[in-house]
C-alpha cells in the first residue's frame, strides 16, 4: 500500500526522538500499520544540527507554515510548542488544505482547539493530540473515545512531569527548588520557558482540553484558579509528611450543580493514597464516571520518549484509516455542539 507521508515541525527532544524511532522501526510499523510511515519532510529552527537520526532524504523547509502549504504530505506532526504563530498558523494552513494534523502542543489547544477542531471538521481531517496531556497516557483515547456514553463527574491528577519531578526529588534528596529545576531541564521535561511548568500553566493548559472532553463544555482555559509550585519549601513538604500527607501539584475539573469548576494547585494528598506514591517525571489522571466507575491511570509523563510515544500512537492511528472513514472529532463531539462553558458558583 502507499506509504503515509509525513513533515515533521520540530526537532527538538520530542521531533528527534519521533524521527529516531520511525527509522529504526519502519519494518515493524509497516507490517502494524499495513504500510510504510515516512518522514517526506521536515522543518526546524536550526538546520543541520546532529539530531542522531539521518533526515537527508527529508525535504527541507525553513518555514513551518511553507511546510504546511507546500509539502506532499499527509500528515502534518507540530512538535515546536507555543500558544501563537508559527505553530497557529502552520496548523491552519495544513488543516485547510486537507492535511491530517497530529500536534502535542498543549498551548496552542487551549487557546484555539474549537477553532482548529471546527477546521478539522470542515475539511474531513483528523486533528490528534494524544501526547499534549500527561505525556505517555492514553488519556485523551480515553475520554474521547472509550468513554464515550458516561457522564463524567470528575477529571483530576497530576499532569505535569517537570513539577512532580521537582517535588519528589527535593523530599527525597533534600536539593534545592533551583537544582530539581535544572536537572528537570537536562532531561529534556521542563519547557522551553519552564515558569509555564513550575507556574501552573502547563498543567492549567493540560486540564482545560480534558475538561472539554469530559463535560462536553468550549475549553476555557483561562478560567483556571492557578497556584504553582515555586513557593514550595522543604519545610512544607517535610511537615506535610509530619501530618501523613505529600505535597503534589494537582489539576482538578469537577461538574457542579451549577457549572464546572477548573482548579490548579499545590495540595496535601493522604500518604496511603495512590497518588501520592506517584514519583518523579510519572504522571496520574484519574477520571470518575457514572457507568464505569473511577478510572485511574499512571505512566510517563513528560521526555522524549514517552512524548513520541504518544505522537506515534497518533500517526499510526491515521496510516490505519480508511481515506474517507468516519473519523472520531477532535474534541469528542461536533465542535459546533459544544456547549458554552458555565463557570461553577
Ligand atoms: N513540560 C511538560 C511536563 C512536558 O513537564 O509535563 C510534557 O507535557
Amino acid at each position: 500500500a502507499d506509504a503515509l507521508k509525513i513533515g515533521i515541525a520540530g526537532l527538538g527532544t520530542v521531533g528527534a526522538s519521533l524521527a529516531k524511532i520511525l527509522v529504526e522501526r519502519r519494518d515493524m510499523l509497516t507490517t502494524t500499520c499495513g504500510r510504510p510511515i515516512e518522514i517526506v519532510a521536515v522543518t526546524a529552527r536550526t538546520k543541520g544540527r546532529d539530531r542522531g537520526v539521518d533526515l537527508s532524504a527529508a525535504e527541507w523547509f525553513d518555514d513551518p507554515a511553507a511546510m504546511a502549504r507546500d509539502a506532499t504530505i499527509d500528515v502534518f506532526v507540530e512538535l515546536m510548542g507555543g500558544a501563537g504563530d508559527p505553530a497557529l498558523a502552520a496548523v491552519k494552513a495544513a488543516l485547510s488544505r486537507g492535511v491530517h494534523v497530529v500536534t502535542a502542543n498543549k498551548a496552542l489547544l487551549a487557546a484555539h482547539g474549537v477553532e482548529l477542531a471546527a477546521i478539522a471538521e470542515k475539511n474531513g481531517c483528523i486533528l490528534n493530540y494524544e501526547a499534549a496531556v500527561a505525556g505517555g497516557i492514553p488519556v485523551i483515547k480515553a475520554l474521547r473515545e472509550s468513554l464515550t456514553g458516561n457522564t463524567i463527574s470528575r477529571v483530576y491528577g497530576i499532569m505535569n512531569g517537570t513539577c512532580n519531578y521537582i517535588l519528589t526529588k527535593m523530599e527525597k534528596e533534600g536539593l534545592s527548588f533551583e537544582a530539581c529545576l535544572k536537572e528537570a531541564q537536562r532531561l529534556g521535561y521542563a519547557e522551553a520557558d519552564p515558569a509555564f511548568d513550575i507556574e501552573g500553566n502547563d498543567t492549567a493548559h493540560k486540564l482545560s482540553i480534558l475538561t472539554t472532553l469530559a463535560f462536553g463544555t468550549k475549553i476555557a482555559a483561562d478560567d483556571i484558579y492557578l497556584e504553582g509550585i515555586t513557593n514550595i519549601s522543604i519545610d512544607d513538604i517535610r511537615a506535610a509528611a509530619d501530618l501523613g500527607y505529600r505535597i503534589k501539584l494537582l489539576g482538578v475539573a469537577q461538574r457542579t450543580d451549577t457549572g464546572v469548576e477548573q482548579r490548579v494547585h499545590p495540595t496535601m494528598v493522604p500518604l496511603d493514597s495512590v497518588i501520592a506514591q506517584v514519583d518523579g517525571v510519572t504522571n496520574a489522571v484519574a477520571i470518575e464516571s457514572d457507568i464505569l466507575g473511577e478510572l485511574l491511570m499512571v505512566g510517563p509523563g513528560a521526555g522524549g520518549n514517552a512524548t513520541a510515544s504518544a505522537v506515534l500512537g497518533d500517526i499510526a492511528d491515521i496510516a490505519k484509516s480508511r481515506p474517507g472513514a468516519q473519523t472520531v472529532p477532535a474534541l469528542g463531539r461536533p465542535a459546533a455542539a459544544l456547549a458554552p462553558y458555565k463557570r461553577a458558583q
